[in-house]
């Protein structure tokens, strides 16, 4: 559906805009509530449980810092833009806007750089976010957003807190009712003790916006399998269990191709004795379109409560305009601006599409 693919990239620049414009998507406007409104992705697990490498495998390209410890310290928003044609991948920071990032490995390093600005080069964590979108063909138009993975006690460095910061600052993202939550369990641990289930039965006890993502199949003991979990036996979802293998620490370590290690992956399915019979609905690239699926049916719901509150934001951002004076010279007017031309858009479309 050509006309749905639109509604999602323009979601998308939308909640980009809003987000470049900062101040201004503070406190109650309608604007910050038109950012809730707007659903994204939030990725919660334990830590090293393989958030990130999900993530990278959702992408298809090699750009997170990743391993064991703590490593993601800040909240990564991170939004994915389907482009046209053969056009060249790149990436682009909300703290850098003008500069194109086209080698992934520098993608990475600025993360590194970025997080370190703000918490020093210790082990503490910080709640501001960093905004990094990728253009690419070969993406799905989705919002994800990488987050510190829940602990259960602090190290060497770490605040007393540091516990209960961390979880906080997950609940505050996961909490929004317009956000799926991508729950994170390896399967090299029991289920019944897995962070991301317990804090998504707490937040959405219906699992109606959880998908449940159980990594490290490939390392579970010699004689075990996942099956009470993947056919939802142990935890019942109402979307379905979807297996994963990533990358190996060893696998990073010796720079292991990430289309590479899609293939493996969906080999590894198609010619596993246990899983055999679920491999079409497992793996990294069928997590991608089921969440890409899953949040056009959610925009579509949503049509006419985000179109009221589209709405209430463009004549609350034509007031602002005429306060601050057409033609605008400040860089805040022109980005208001452009969101109200993206609403404007949007509500178009939603218009036909409502006919
Ligand atoms: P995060 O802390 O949850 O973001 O976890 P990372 O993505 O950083 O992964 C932690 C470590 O586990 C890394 O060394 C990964 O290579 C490894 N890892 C993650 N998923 C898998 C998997 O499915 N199989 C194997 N063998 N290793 C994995
Ligand atoms: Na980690
Ligand atoms: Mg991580």
């Amino acid at each position: 559906m050509a006309t749905m693919e639109s509604l999602i990239g323009l979601v998308n620049r939308i909640q980009r805009a809003c987000t470049a414009l900062g101040d201004y998507g503070g406190g109650d406007s309608s604007l910050s509530s038109l950012w809730d409104a707007l659903p994204s992705v939030a990725v919660v697990g334990g830590q090293s449980s393989g958030k990130s490498s999900v993530l990278e495998s959702i992408v298809g390209r090699d750009f997170l810092p990743r391993g064991s410890g703590i490593v993601t310290r800040r909240p990564l928003v991170l939004q994915l833009h389907q482009t046209e044609g053969r056009q060249e991948e790149y990436a682009e920071f909300g703290h850098l806007p003008r500069r194109r990032f086209t080698d992934f490995s520098l993608v990475r390093k600025e993360i590194q750089d970025e997080t370190d600005r703000i918490t020093g080069k210790t082990k503490q964590i910080s709640p501001i976010p960093i905004h990094l979108s990728i253009y690419s063909p070969k993406v799905v138009n989705l919002t994800l957003i990488d987050l510190p993975g829940l602990t259960k006690i602090a190290v060497e460095g770490q605040s007393e807190t540091i516990v209960e910061d961390i979880e906080n600052m997950v609940r505050l993202y996961v909490e929004k009712p317009n956000s799926i939550i991508l729950a994170i369990s390896p399967a090299n641990q029991d289920i019944a003790t897995s962070d991301a289930i317990k804090l998504a039965k707490e937040v959405d006890p219906t699992g109606e916006r959880t998908f449940g993502v159980l990594t490290k199949l490939d390392l579970m003991d010699k004689g075990t399998n996942a099956l009470d979990v993947l056919e939802g036996r142990a935890y019942r979802l109402q979307h379905p269990w979807v297996g994963i293998v990533n990358r190996s620490q060893a696998d990073i370590n010796k720079n292991t191709d990430m289309m590479y290690a899609r293939r493996r992956e969906q080999e590894y399915f198609a010619t596993s004795p246990d899983y055999g019979h679920l491999a079409s609905r497992m793996g990294s690239e069928y997590l991608a379109k089921l969440l890409s699926q899953h949040l056009e049916k959610v925009i579509k719901a949503k049509i006419p409560s985000i179109t009221s509150m589209i709405n209430k934001g463009i004549e609350e951002m034509e007031a602002e305009l005429d306060r601050l004076g057409r033609p605008i010279a400040v860089d805040a007017g022109a980005q208001l601006y452009t969101i109200l031309e993206l609403c404007r858009a949007f509500d178009k479309i939603f218009k036909e599409h409502l006919d």
